[in-house]
């Protein structure tokens, strides 16, 4: 983490856990525990939640995002909720096209962007996921893929129009899993990610846009990884659930660099 442009970013994925008591409990103690003059913090909680949750953190830091939505506005799209149902739900972030919806709920490059469109129409701050899976890694594939899915959801836009917008690197074999990009691997594949970001819309554009790592993120790794350049912050699922471990995460430790 280095450039002063970019304010660190500490998001946490609630994925599909907490009933409303635990999840007023936890945001609760993270608006009480998160510092003043720290990164900026997300949660991220299931769509069910959002009300209470952002009762609980009304007058904090800690801002609110939804984990998903859908591109339209409104319509007969059962099951869904719009980009604006969730600002108006209290959100002003909301995470996109996270492996887990791509794996399992058919989530291409294709909707990445149509939800970007909207979410930026609502004026959300959009957390863009991009990462490869194992078996890409070891195939070599790993700087294709962020390229194709960098390309599809990014391109189309102009830089101004992109200027809220976080990307979350998110290697599919290190979510979930306690495998953890060493901070190296995770390095390569930020500085991938920005100079991809600079050929689609410019050198001041990728400067300041931050780039979380995502992928068993927890308290005794969360230091190294902060400590490399293109760093600029984490998304966090399973240490997120908890006030302890989220909290020493938000408050990690990286050595200041020129
Ligand atoms: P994990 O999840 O920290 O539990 O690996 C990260 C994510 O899915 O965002």
């Amino acid at each position: 983490m280095s450039n002063p442009l970019r304010r660190p970013m500490i998001a946490g994925n609630w994925k599909m856990y907490h009933d409303l008591a635990a999840s007023v409990t936890l945001a609760k103690a993270l608006a009480a525990g998160t510092p003043e003059n720290g990164p900026e913090v997300v949660i991220a909680t299931p769509a069910t939640a959002l009300t209470v949750v952002a009762a609980a953190i009304k007058g904090s830091k800690v801002k609110l995002a939804a984990q998903n939505c859908h591109w339209e506005k409104e319509g007969a799209f059962t099951g869904e909720v719009s980009a604006s149902q969730i600002k108006d739900a209290g959100c002003s972030a909301v995470v996109l096209g996270h492996s887990e919806r791509r794996q399992y709920f058919g989530e291409t490059d294709e909707t990445v962007k149509k939800k970007l469109t909207s979410a930026l129409a609502a004026g959300l701050l959009p957390i863009v996921c991009v990462g490869e899976t194992l078996a890409e890694r070891e195939d070599n594939r790993t700087f294709k893929v962020l390229d194709t899915q960098l390309t599809g959801a990014l391109s189309g836009f102009g830089p101004s129009q992109l200027a809220s917008v976080v990307v979350a690197y998110e290697p599919v074999w290190a979510i979930g899993t306690g495998k953890t990009a060493t901070p190296a691997q995770a390095q390569e594949a930020h500085l991938y990610i920005r100079k991809t970001c600079a050929r689609l819309h410019g050198e001041a554009f990728a400067a300041g846009l931050r780039i979380l790592y995502g992928g068993s993120v927890k308290p005794d790794n969360i230091d190294a990884l902060m400590s490399e350049p293109d760093l600029d912050g984490a998304l966090v699922g399973g240490a997120s659930l908890k006030a302890d471990s989220f909290l020493r995460i938000i408050n990690f430790k990286a050595p200041a660099r020129a």
